[in-house]
């Protein structure tokens, strides 16, 4: 068994072969779990390794870096930073910074934002995904195994999930230990057949953090007040999402234009696909599988169906 301290991050080897020791699974999605020397655990998907030096907890967390020196993107109810990190050597990176809200109070959202159709009580019983349920819907989701094929949802990258060594006070974090007991519940289901050493788990006194890629362009909500969509695009576009979304068997509690990141042409114009608008979706705390989807996966993976039925 290959000891986490004896792992470098300067192995030159690819994600795919990542040692037994250092590879873990949860909800579908592979990481290299890194102890740090502080006690902190940082977890790299596939999309995050190539990227691996410039993630170090020592490059953009310690000494409260990201929230020193990043630019906190407001108008959201969370804590979330965009960070430009460019290490000596390495590729520059820039990274969305965003603390995980699970076992928290999901503040009342408008009920304007929960799609239409959709039973009133699935906002009122809203919970946040814990980031490894929400990384494993995102790769879920850009996977695509479900509706149109020709159908693909493009969406910010999930680069690294880090549980940073401090403790805090459940109060202090906002969680209760009732609905970390949900979390819990279903993490475990989902490592029941893991040997201890590889077990994912969550603690309910630490702080996690997920690593995003930022992603280039402007959102949809921006782009309407500066006048170059008018209300009747947007109102089309956002509608269009959710179609989309529920195409390929998923839905967004709170999908909004602020979410949807447009990218312009070299000319100026925005990016269009097949004469629609081009879009790449950002928030993902509230992205949930629909009853459809469920159903389909339950012929082969019952656990997902259970556990996130009783949510
Ligand atoms: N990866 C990204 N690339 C580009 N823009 C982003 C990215 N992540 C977030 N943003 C922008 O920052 C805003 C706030 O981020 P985010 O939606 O993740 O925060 P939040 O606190 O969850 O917001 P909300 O209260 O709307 O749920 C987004 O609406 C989007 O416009
Ligand atoms: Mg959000």
């Amino acid at each position: 068994m290959v000891k986490f301290s004896e792992i470098s991050l300067d192995v030159d080897i690819p994600f795919e072969r990542v040692p037994p020791g250092m590879h873990v699974r949860a909800f579908g999605v592979d990481y290299a779990r890194i102890p740090d020397s502080q006690g902190g655990l940082l977890y790299l998907t596939k999309y995050g390794w190539p990227w691996r030096q410039s993630l170090r907890p020592g490059v953009w967390f310690a000494e409260g870096r990201y929230h020193r020196e990043g630019q906190r993107l407001r108008g959201g109810t969370g804590t979330v930073y965009r960070l430009q990190v460019s290490e000596p050597g390495e590729p520059r990176v820039e990274l969305v910074v965003k603390v995980s809200r699970f076992a928290e109070y999901v503040p009342l959202f408008m009920p304007s934002t929960l799609p239409p159709n959709l039973p009133p009580n699935l906002a009122e019983e809203a919970v946040f995904n814990s980031p490894f349920e929400e990384f494993g819907l995102i790769e879920d989701m850009r996977r695509s195994r479900f509706g149109p094929p020709e159908l693909r949802m493009l969406t910010k990258r999930p680069l690294a999930i880090y549980s940073s060594p401090r403790r805090y006070k459940l109060w202090q974090l906002g969680r209760t230990e009732g609905r970390f007991h949900d979390y819990d519940l279903a993490l475990q289901a989902d490592q029941k057949d893991v040997d201890d050493e590889e077990r994912v788990s969550l603690d309910i006194e630490r702080q996690y953090i997920m690593l995003f890629g930022w992603v280039r362009g402007e959102n949809a909500e921006d782009l309407e007040i500066a006048g170059e969509l008018s209300r009747e695009e947007v109102e089309e576009l956002t509608s269009r999402v959710n179609d989309e979304l529920d195409q390929k068997g998923f839905r967004i509690l709170d999908n909004k234009p602020k979410h949807f990141i447009l990218r312009r042409r070299p000319d100026g114009t925005l990016a269009r696909r097949k004469g629609k608008l081009a879009y790449v979706q950002v928030d993902f705390e509230l992205l949930q599988r629909t009853e459809a989807y469920r159903r389909h996966i339950s012929h082969y993976d019952p656990s997902v169906v259970l556990h996130e039925e009783s949510r």
